[in-house]
C-alpha cells in the first residue's frame, strides 16, 4: 500500500420534503417523537427534545431530555428512551428496536432539527449492534427536510466499540 492512501467515505441517507412521503409507520414514530417533546424537562435550556422509538411488536417507547439544576447531571431524550427501554422494561434483552426518530422545539416555539450529540450516537449504536439488526433512524435537518438513515451505524464511523477493548 501506498504510503498516504486518501480514503473518502459515502454516508448514505433518504432526504425527504413532506412528512406524507414517510411510510405510515415512520410517520406514526416521527409523530411521537413529537409529541414527547411535551413531556421534557428543560427549565435550563427551554429546549425541548422528544425521542421515540418502534419496537418489534409495535409499541413505542419514548423518552425526552431530563436536566438538573447541576447541568451535567442532566440526560438527553435519546440516552433517556433507551436507557429506559434496556433497564426498565422488565425484559432482558430488552425487545428489539426497528426505527427511532427525534424531535426538538424551543419551549414557546415551533419544531426545529434535532441531531443527535457524539454521546448519543455512540449509546445508540450500541443497542443497534447489541442486537444484530439495524435501526432506522428520522432526524429533521438544519434546513428544514426530514432524513432517513437506514442504520445508526452511518452517524458515527469510526467509533468506539468493544472491539477496542484489550479484555473483555
Ligand atoms: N439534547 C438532547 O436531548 N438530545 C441531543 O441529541 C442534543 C441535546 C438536550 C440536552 C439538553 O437538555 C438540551 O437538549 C440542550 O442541549
Amino acid at each position: 500500500m501506498a504510503p498516504d492512501t486518501l480514503r473518502q467515505l459515502a454516508l448514505r441517507y433518504h432526504e425527504f420534503t413532506d412528512p406524507a412521503a414517510l411510510t405510515a409507520s415512520e410517520r406514526r414514530v416521527w409523530e411521537a417523537a413529537r409529541a414527547a417533546t411535551a413531556l421534557a424537562y428543560a427549565p435550563y435550556s427551554r429546549f425541548h427534545v422528544g425521542a421515540a422509538l418502534l419496537l418489534a411488536d409495535n409499541s413505542l417507547a419514548l423518552g425526552t431530555n431530563q436536566e438538573n439544576a447541576a447541568y451535567p447531571s442532566g440526560l438527553c431524550a435519546e440516552r433517556t428512551a433507551l436507557f429506559g427501554l434496556a433497564g426498565g422494561c422488565g425484559a432482558a434483552p430488552p425487545p428489539r428496536i426497528m426505527g427511532m426518530a427525534v424531535a426538538a422545539r424551543p419551549a414557546q416555539g415551533e419544531f426545529g432539527p434535532a441531531l443527535p450529540c457524539g454521546a448519543c450516537r455512540q449509546v445508540m449504536l450500541e443497542y443497534e449492534t447489541r442486537q444484530g439488526q439495524p435501526i432506522w433512524l428520522l432526524l429533521p435537518s438544519l434546513a428544514g427536510t426530514i432524513l432517513r438513515f437506514e442504520r445508526l451505524a452511518d452517524l458515527l464511523p469510526f467509533h468506539f466499540s468493544a472491539a477496542d477493548l484489550p479484555v473483555r
